[in-house]
């Protein structure tokens, strides 16, 4: 590398070369797409300054892509482009001005679609009937990929309708959805084959197997875009968007997310909109494409070099980005969870600098092996963890050493424990190791749980370390004097310690359901927290659930209750619950147990025929409230038919499997009796 601009300008010529190979012939790229982008533009900027140094090798001369040796050549009707790129909102409304300086118009109207992130494909139909089909290859040129193309089932082989040109090249992107790729890699996984880097490289990898059979168990989607050579040319409409429409009518599939939109302004609004739910879609895109709509329009603006000047791809911020992995560490959650996570020379990607990325667990790490010292992708997207994609190979360094996990906790040092079956390995020191002390009682001031405002993580963690805490239970015993000595506290203001205090206070008036959410109970999150509270109560009832109990409460099943008896069986969590109450915190509801009727508890029901009295929806809710559970459908392990006149075939049922027969009349009586006792 240099920064003798001319230096540099061929080492850019160089690498962007280098890249286009990785990425076009071996569909193995080894830099992230903005890098790539960053190095293209940086050669434009030269090439601005000096356009004597241009050179008819220079990547800016040609259209990127590469036709393969292996398929046979196809010379494209009319060239395949490439667009330019708008990575910011200033660089988007250069475009609409040149635009409009261009056409001399106020505003525009653009066809706004999504940049689908796979390849460009281009399919020739002749009198209606696909003859041929072609990858980009270096645009004028590409690979002859018909046989594989066929395989696709969304591509017609026969355009639909009346109104169809002579001969006529589709445009449009080959892909592969999240879950085709997921599918497809696990099947590579599963027969020790090697995964692909993305789903841009699975769709390119598969289209480009030699034999058609493989390209046709591997999922690929398409959608059209665009237009090549057009015979009679009087065929075509006057705007883009009626294009599209006609598409639609013709068989060809065209993605639904795609607007007319009129001005810059709503240009942004639909930029944003599909960034708002590019997360959700069922496929990658890297951004989204304005182009004029009117035909004549387009014309009139033209082409520079290798991409029109009436169209732009407006791209989102990079997804993901190239980073050093300097130490791979493990965290230890709440419940012991270990997590490995690599610490990272810190990279800028999706709007903020990351130093860590999560590796999941012991599987991953070893299926992606990644090691100290590894150049690796890291992704962040959304509201996903940022975690490392893959490892870019090449820039391994010898004797790197493959990542074994501890076999000990960092914190506590207790034995770290993987059960038969479970991904997930934990450190065996439950609230003995500070760690998941730690995470515990932030989990139990937390704002959905006891609720302990100006209580977070680092002021738990001072706490510990001081030992003026090591369970919840001891919040309510804290003083002022003591916490005013803390680092993070005021020892002349006493304002914060004694906000807190308050706050401790203030969280003893709280629900069951938060009281037994808060004492972080593994599978017990906020709706069965919920449920619990209602069934059982009271704080003391819960403690004295049995399983059969348990498997009573709504959605509780054989984990979670096993899950509920192991914490509750544990003398020290037993006396933390005794030592919360004794502080005074001991929330009651009504207890839906106490309702239950011991002949109905656990009984199934199926309902058939007309009741007398009641409806349908009014005998399940009493039933339900009584504790038994309402099925559709008549099975052996049903305990009793509910039915009325005319019962049919679930009557027949019933009888024939020798189940008891129960008449509304004998329900209400049940109910009045036990509503009596
Ligand atoms: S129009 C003359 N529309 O992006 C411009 N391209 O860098 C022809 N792409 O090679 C392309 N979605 O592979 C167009 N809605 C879209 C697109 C799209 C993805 C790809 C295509 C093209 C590249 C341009």
């Amino acid at each position: 590398m240099s920064d003798i601009p001319a230096q540099r300008y061929t080492w850019l010529k160089e690498q962007i070369s280098l890249h286009d190979r990785h990425y076009y012939l071996q569909d193995e790229p080894t830099i992230t797409d903005a890098q790539y982008d960053d190095l293209y533009r940086e050669l434009i900027s030269i090439e601005k300054e000096h356009p004597d140094w241009i050179t008819s090798d220079s990547p800016s001369q040609k259209v990127s892509g590469y036709a393969n040796q292996v398929f046979s050549p196809v010379e494209h009707g009319s060239p395949m482009l490439s667009l330019n790129n708008a990575l910011s909102e200033s660089e988007l409304v250069s475009f609409d001005r040149r635009c409009r300086d261009g056409l001399g118009k106020d505003q525009i109207e653009y066809a706004c679609e999504l940049k689908f992130d796979g390849l460009a494909i281009s399919l020739l139909y002749e009198k209606g009937i696909l003859v041929r089909a072609a990858t980009r290859g270096d645009g004028s040129v590409g690979e002859n990929v018909t046989d594989n193309i066929r395989t696709i089932s969304q591509i017609p082989q026969r355009l639909h309708g009346t109104n169809i040109p002579e001969r006529i090249e589709i445009r449009g992107e080959v892909f592969m959805s999240h879950l085709d790729f997921r599918l497809l890699n696990e099947q590579q996984r599963a027969l020790g084959l090697k995964e692909f880097a993305n789903p841009r490289n699975a769709a390119a990898g598969s289209l480009r197997q030699l034999d058609a059979n493989i390209t046709a168990q591997r999922a690929l989607s398409f959608y059209t875009y665009g237009i090549g050579e057009l015979v009679p040319t009087e065929w075509l409409p006057t705007a883009h968007s009626e294009l599209l429409d006609r598409y639609v009518k013709m068989g060809l599939p065209v993605c639904q997310d795609r607007a007319l939109v009129h001005g810059l302004n709503e240009l942004m609004m639909f930029f944003q909109s599909i960034k708002d739910r590019r997360d959700s879609l069922s496929f990658d895109i890297d951004g989204v494409v304005y182009k004029v709509n009117a035909y004549s329009l387009q014309n009139q603006l033209g082409y520079v070099s290798r991409a029109p000047r009436f169209a732009i791809a407006h791209k989102f911020p990079p997804q993901e980005a190239m980073t050093k992995v300097l130490a791979i560490e493990v965290q230890v959650g709440r419940t012991g969870a270990i997590t490995p996570v690599a610490r990272l020379e810190p990279v800028f990607v999706g709007g903020v600098t990351l130093t860590n990325a999560t590796l999941h667990n012991e599987d991953e790490i070893n299926r992606k092996d990644v090691r100290v010292g590894d150049m690796v992708i890291v992704r962040r997207a959304g509201d996903v963890i940022p975690e490392v994609v893959r490892v870019v190979i090449d820039h391994r360094k010898q004797h790197s050493e493959v990542f074994n996990m501890p076999t000990h906790c960092p914190i506590c040092h207790s034995q770290i424990e993987r059960a038969m079956g479970e991904t997930i390995a934990r450190c065996s020191g439950g609230l003995f190791c500070p760690a998941q002390k730690m995470q515990a009682i932030t989990h139990f001031a937390h704002r959905r749980a006891m609720s302990i405002d100006g209580l977070g993580e680092k002021l738990v963690a001072q706490l510990i370390e001081v030992n003026l805490i090591h369970h919840p239970a001891d919040l309510y015993r804290l003083g002022l004097n003591a916490l005013v000595t803390l680092d993070r506290m005021d020892s002349k203001d006493k304002k914060l310690a004694s906000n807190l205090l308050q706050a401790i206070e203030t969280s003893k008036k709280t629900t069951l359901a938060r009281l037994i959410f808060a004492l972080g109970i593994r599978h017990v999150g906020e709706t069965t927290a919920k449920d619990l509270a209602k069934y059982f109560g009271s704080i003391r009832a819960f403690m004295q659930a049995h399983e059969e109990d348990l498997l009573r409460v709504n959605d509780v099943g054989p984990v979670v209750a096993k899950s509920i008896q192991n914490f509750l069986a544990q003398a020290h969590n037993v006396e933390v619950i005794e030592q919360l109450i004794a502080c005074g915190i001991d929330p009651q509801e009504q207890a839906s147990s106490e309702l239950m009727i011991a002949e109905l508890v656990n009984k199934t029901f199926v309902l058939t025929g007309t009741l007398p009295t009641l409806s349908r929806d009014n005998a399940k809710a009493l039933l339900e409230g009584a504790g038994a559970k309402v099925v559709g459908s008549v099975s052996k392990k049903t305990d009793f038919l509910l039915a009325g006149g005319d019962s049919g075939s679930k009557l027949e049922k019933a009888q024939e499997l020798g189940i008891p027969v129960m008449t509304e009349q004998e329900l209400l009586s049940i109910l009045q009796k036990s509503s009596i006792s």
